[in-house]
């Protein structure tokens, strides 16, 4: 009997099965043909929200949750905040190799002479109500943009993938940007191919009546390095839609529509915009324990925001190097006052019985906010802030799955619980 096997027996019919485990996985479909007579489906997993189900085979990220490591392509996260910028980062991501000087320059210019939106974009925009949430914004204008590129369909084409690939990374921050000014009823600042993507942001973003945006390089290379830990994280909620969406074979606009919506929920990049609201309803340190209290007693329904993860039962390793950069973001623009609350609050955390029991640490999302805050940006930009750098990832998984050929439309099973074959009743047969 070889090794690398598991051995069932179904105790219904005292049948064995042997089923080959590859890559520390055995084959779902595998256990199809146990069965307990000829006209039985055959047995499935049960699994919801696919906790224990690998949904595809990937070489781009690589996370060990128990370890706190977390590897681009294997590239040890730390050295990419430490020595890459955010479109190498992307370049690497897409493409599995860190770019030669040739290629980095080419992928530079081409990200950058692609990040003018259409002018009807601009009036599509205009359309939203003044109060609008940029990130639902970001998301239908994301899904509009398939309408202005019909060659986006063409999704089996290399080269439509590379102009569509160019033109998402390229245009995130500008419509991003737009989402925001169109918020504060501010004019559109355009694109400055002078400055770098994340310069270029900043300057679309808080550029007033000044000829030309000074940007902060320390500000600069703070969003940098805040981009680069966003650029991926294997097959979370938002990824896991892209994949999922874009396996019906519909552009990569629409798809990157559906993963922005993923990620706009709390439990995913809504989290950080959750954490700066919490921050400032606990108000003062004073005020922690009791809060800590109602989270403990609360049954799951008041959570502490920016703690947890699905996958990490150990320090975030993002939220240690997001946390170790605050200080050089307020040197410049002066401390948050939260940042207190939230030193403490983790302190408090990290020694409580109820998180320890459960393994729950500071997330990518404790830290981030009170520096995006501290920077000028609106809470609700946060979630935004997520989106733009997540880009290049669902790109590259999207790729990646589309060139698997294990790959086909996802479609899960169920397991039915609902009413056996029943007639029709006429409305007024019924008894009420
Ligand atoms: N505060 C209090 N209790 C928590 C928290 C929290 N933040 N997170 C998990 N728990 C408890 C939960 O109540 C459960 O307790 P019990 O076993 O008694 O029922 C236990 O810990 C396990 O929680 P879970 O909900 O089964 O864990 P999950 O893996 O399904 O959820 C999570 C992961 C991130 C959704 C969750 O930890 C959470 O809601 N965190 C707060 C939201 C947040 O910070 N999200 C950002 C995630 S990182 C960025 C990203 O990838 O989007």
């Amino acid at each position: 009997m070889s090794k690398d096997s598991l051995t069932i027996t179904d105790n219904r019919t005292g049948r064995t099965y042997e089923l080959p485990i590859q890559e520390g996985t055995i084959r779902a479909i595998d256990l199809r043909q146990i069965k307990v007579s000829a006209q039985d489906f055959g047995l499935m997993t049960y699994d919801p929200a696919f906790t224990n189900t690998a949904s595809c085979k990937s070489r781009i990220t690589f996370i060990d949750g128990d370890k706190g490591v977390l590897n681009y392509r294997g590239y040890p996260i730390e050295q990419l905040a430490e020595q890459s910028n955010y479109l190498e980062t992307a370049y690497l991501i897409l493409h599995g190799e860190l770019p030669s000087k040739a290629q980095y320059d080419a992928w530079v210019y081409n990200i950058t002479h692609h990040t003018i939106v259409h002018e009807n974009i601009k009036e599509l925009m205009g359309g939203f109500r003044y109060d609008a949430h940029p990130m639902g914004m970001l998301l239908s204008t994301v899904g509009a943009l398939s309408t202005f590129y019909p060659d986006a369909t063409n999704i089996r084409d290399r080269k439509s993938r590379r102009d569509q690939i160019f033109r998402l990374i390229a245009k995130m921050p500008t419509l991003a940007a737009f989402a925001h000014r169109h918020s504060v009823g501010m004019p559109y600042a355009y694109p400055d191919n002078d400055l770098s993507y994340c310069g270029n942001f900043l300057q679309m973003m808080f550029k007033m009546t000044e000829v030309k945006y000074r940007v902060d390089k320390v500000l600069e290379r703070a969003l940098e390095v805040l981009f680069i830990l966003h650029a991926d994280h294997e097959q979370n909620c938002s990824t896991s839609a892209m994949r999922g969406v874009g396996s019906s074979e519909v552009d990569p606009y629409s798809a990157i529509a559906a993963a922005i919506a993923a990620l706009y929920g709390p439990l995913h990049g809504g989290a950080n915009e959750q954490v700066l609201r919490m921050l400032n309803e606990i108000g003062s340190k004073d005020h922690i324990p009791a809060f800590i209290k109602e989270v403990k007693t609360s049954g799951g329904e008041v959570r502490l925001m920016g703690f947890g993860h699905r996958v990490y039962k150990n320090y975030d390793p993002r939220a240690t190097i997001i946390k170790r950069m605050a200080d050089q973001v307020f040197e410049v623009t002066g401390r948050n006052p939260l940042l207190d609350i939230a030193l403490e609050l983790e302190r408090i955390a990290l020694e409580d019985d109820y998180f320890v029991k459960r393994r729950l640490y500071p997330n990518v999302d404790f830290y981030s906010g009170l520096i995006y805050q501290a920077m000028g940006f609106p809470v609700n930009m946060f979630p935004v802030l997520f989106a733009i750098p997540r880009t290049a990832g669902w790109l590259a998984q999207w790729e990646e799955m589309l060139e698997d050929k294990d790959q086909r439309i996802a479609r899960p099973r169920q397991v039915y619980l609902g009413a056996e074959r029943r007639d029709y009743v006429p409305l007024a047969a019924r008894s009420s």
